[in-house]
């Protein structure tokens, strides 16, 4: 098994902070409403210690960051460790450099990893965490403040993905950390793909060294973004979002379009890239389902059919923060207006093939209005010829009343599902990756870490009462 284990400097992560130049241009109103309801003087104030931090941080040079982790024992360090694990032994990792020798620095985030035959892929995802997230909620009663911090911290995520590369060859002997060994680095290469991405799937043959990525470009749409309470409609009436949909994703500012991209993995270079976007099917789409198994238990050489899901666009989850953040977004495909006025009037979920080969949408499916359907995982029929569509796509279906489970045939999405499943006790939250298993049996691997010798140090340090009874009650004893 392949992992990795980052870390983004605290200079990294201030970085993600829009720029002084921007900060400096805040609206008025902005000032005034801080001004009028938070109490402070004025928004200026944040500001300042926020234009301090940044002038603090862009003076201090590396030298300085080296005493500081000297003297705090924290590690300071932007680092990219490559873990690898046999499933019985510690684990095995390598530091992640650039041919140059520096380290690799992840920007936003880690959010998935590919394989193939001869190499391991990472991706700097646009499902981005910031310093916003971190503190997005210092005074909990405060949501004018939140609402401040957001409009002064969250910027856009990258508008493009940076994709390292490592040879498995590289790969002969890392180092046993918990033996006290000494690092082992390995270099890995790197190459900028145009549109920002979240998940990608890779082809595990990469024939005369050339790999073949499949990615969801979820464009102008920051996945790791929620419905605030005091989000504003960007519609005339400006409203707030209504209460049902808090914490509920927000929705895209474009359309998502996905890409297949063959890599000449040696040189680090783009060979081919193709693009498909098509209204309405691929609006939000960025959870994916494919036959991952041969009947052989062999991982297939090629993707052929890859199922998608998309969100759809919905005029209750646009926002008017979205929309200032996304104005000027690079790889514009809709113009926001347009956007907004498709919105207004819906488009809806889907579920939909794309033939890699021919890259065009084969078969899809359009939820009812006012449903939702996510989290597709495809399923093999029993007597499965391991052909990629042989088989059928269950997914977790949000009605306006409950939540369901669909069963569609992979060969005919555009019929309709074949079942639909559900329950009065049935009910649940809004769902993202699920994977399936032809049988459930008894754990039996040895290898075993108790999540309480894991957890119990943090927990202790909890203050709330509530978080440690569940532990103590509802996890530890089953876990
Ligand atoms: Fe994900």
């Amino acid at each position: 098994m392949f992992t990795v284990n980052y870390s983004r400097s605290l200079e990294n992560f201030l970085k993600t902070i829009p720029f002084i130049d921007e900060l400096q241009e805040l609206p008025q109103e902005i000032e005034e409403f801080a001004g009028a309801i938070i109490g402070f003087s004025s928004a200026e104030l944040i500001r300042d210690i926020i234009n301090s931090f940044y002038r603090f941080f862009d003076q201090v040079n590396d030298q300085v960051f080296q005493i500081l982790e000297t003297i705090s024992g924290i590690n300071l360090e932007n680092f990219v460790y490559l873990i690898r694990w046999d499933g019985h032994n510690d684990l095995e990792r390598w530091k992640l450099v650039l041919p140059d020798g520096t380290p690799i620095k992840i920007k936003q985030t880690i959010h998935q990893i590919g394989i193939s035959r001869d190499y391991v892929v990472l991706m700097d995802t646009a499902f981005i965490t910031g310093i916003e997230q971190i503190i997005n909620n210092p005074i909990p009663e405060n949501k004018e403040l939140e609402q401040l911090l957001r409009e002064l911290l969250e910027k856009a995520p990258n508008p493009d993905s940076a994709i390292y590369i490592v040879r498995r060859q590289d790969l002969t002997r890392g180092q046993y950390l918990a033996l006290g060994e000494e690092e082992v680095k390995v270099v890995a290469q790197q190459l900028t793909i145009p549109i920002e991405a979240a998940h990608f799937l890779m082809d595990y043959e990469n024939p005369n060294g050339e790999m073949t990525l499949h990615i969801a470009h979820i464009c102008a749409w920051n996945v790791a973004e929620w419905m605030h309470p005091y989000d504003v409609s960007p519609y005339q009436d400006c409203s707030f979002v209504s209460q049902r949909i808090h914490a509920m994703e927000s929705s895209e500012m474009d359309i998502s379009r996905l890409g297949r991209y063959v890599i000449d993995a040696e040189q680090g270079e783009l060979v081919k890239s193709q693009l498909v976007s098509e209204t309405p099917s691929t609006w939000g789409t960025g959870l994916y389902a494919f036959l991952d198994r041969l009947p052989s238990g062999k991982p297939p050489s090629r993707l052929d059919n890859i199922y998608w899901a998309s969100l759809g666009l919905w005029e209750e989850l646009m926002t008017e923060f979205g929309r200032e953040l996304f104005e000027d977004y690079k790889y514009r495909a809709i113009p926001i207006d347009e956007v907004l006025e498709l919105a207004k009037k819906g488009i809806p979920s889907s579920l939909f093939r794309v033939d890699t080969n021919k890259m065009v949408l084969e078969d899809s499916y359009q939820f009812p209005t006012g449903y939702i359907g996510s989290s597709p995982q495809f399923i093999p029929k029993q007597d499965s010829d391991g052909n990629s569509t042989d088989g059928y796509l269950i997914c977790t279906v949000f009605t306006p009343e409950n939540s369901e489970f669909w069963l569609f045939d992979g060969k005919k999405l555009s019929q309709g599902p074949v079942c639909q499943l559900s329950h009065p006790s049935l009910n649940f939250g809004f769902s993202l990756h699920t994977t399936w298993l032809p049988a459930i049996g008894h754990r039996q691997a040895k290898y075993n870490i108790p999540v309480s010798l894991d957890y119990q140090a943090v927990v202790n340090q909890q203050s709330d009462s509530m978080i440690r009874e569940l532990f103590e009650k509802e996890i530890y004893p089953h876990f």
